[in-house]
């Protein structure tokens, strides 16, 4: 159920990213200053796209993952129409996009603010544990292109999506209150699911939707997914099952109204992947 979507800085070439110079603070707009100032980028090569993306004047770039046609069993089923959505981990932005064409009438895109932030499982060997400050930087950059490959999304989408970079286990009140929050595929990455749902479901009025590995039953275990033997894999924590979601879903005030699995396509091992989604609405 793993997918590398989180380069390896180490043994992994990437293009070098000074994204300072070419990423123009011109496009302003009048929001908190509390929210991320768009930003301009126009070429693709200072970007990194973790899903595939359809975007007028560039055509289909290829990516990490491919939702496109699949927004609606990825959510559930959820109708955001109408509804504000908090979309949490927003990485290239497509389901911020996507709800927004959906006709959602507020989309926040949510990631995190450092490097910092993210948390790989600490092998002795990898830089992320023996170096943390130079891994900090290294990533940093690679942040970057992730950025600059939403906001190439967003200028060519014409979005209005606003934007947060911040600590996901203390999401501010101050960003408001959202119908929806979509959680896609960013629990499993996080030493601490439950203190992270419990700060989005502070920000959450009706539905939060999660998208994740899951263990298909009801008893309360989680599944610790890293092995010594596999430093390669040092991004996914733990697996977590229904039982768990229910009790956690249940303490934070929401019930499990559906729960569904489908597979999705992961474009550069061209293979197909299995992810559940949970809908929980508040009681
Ligand atoms: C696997 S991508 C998922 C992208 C998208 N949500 C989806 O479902 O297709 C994980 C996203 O979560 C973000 N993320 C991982 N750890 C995080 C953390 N500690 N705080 C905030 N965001 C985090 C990453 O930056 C990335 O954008």
């Amino acid at each position: 159920m793993r997918a590398p979507f989180f380069s390896n800085m180490e043994g992994r070439t990437r293009r070098s990213a000074s994204t300072k110079s070419y990423v123009n603070m011109s496009e302003t707009n009048n929001r908190s200053p509390f929210l991320e100032q768009p930003r301009f980028v126009d070429r693709l090569e200072d970007c990194f796209f973790y899903h595939a993306m359809e975007l007028p004047g560039f055509g289909l770039i290829p990516a990490h993952w491919d939702l496109r046609g699949r927004f609606a069993d990825y959510i559930g089923g959820v109708e955001v129409a109408g509804k504000s959505v908090l979309d949490i981990g927003t990485a290239t932005g497509f389901l911020s996009f996507e709800a927004e064409k959906r006709g959602a009438t507020r989309v926040l895109s949510f990631d995190m603010r450092e490097a910092r932030q993210q948390t790989f499982l600490p092998f002795k060997d990898k830089l992320y544990y023996r170096d943390p400050e130079r891994w900090a930087k290294q990533y940093g950059a690679e942040i970057e292109q992730w950025r600059n490959a939403y906001w190439l999304c967003h200028r060519v989408l014409k979005s209005k999506a606003e934007v947060y970079y911040g600590n996901i286990y203390e999401l501010p009140a101050e960003l408001g209150q959202f119908d929806i929050t979509i959680v896609g595929s960013v629990l499993e990455h996080l030493p601490d699911q439950i203190t992270a749902l419990a700060s989005i479901a502070r920000l959450t009025k009706e539905t939060i939707v999660l998208i994740s590995p899951l263990l298909q039953t009801d008893e309360r275990i989680a599944r610790f997914e890293a092995l010594a033997s596999n430093p390669d894999a040092d991004f996914t924590w733990w697996t977590y099952s229904l039982g768990v979601y229910r009790e956690v879903f249940g303490m934070l005030g929401f019930n499990i109204a559906k729960v569904s699995h489908a597979k999705y396509y992961y474009m550069y091992g061209d293979r197909f992947e299995v992810r559940s989604t949970i809908v929980a609405v508040r009681e």
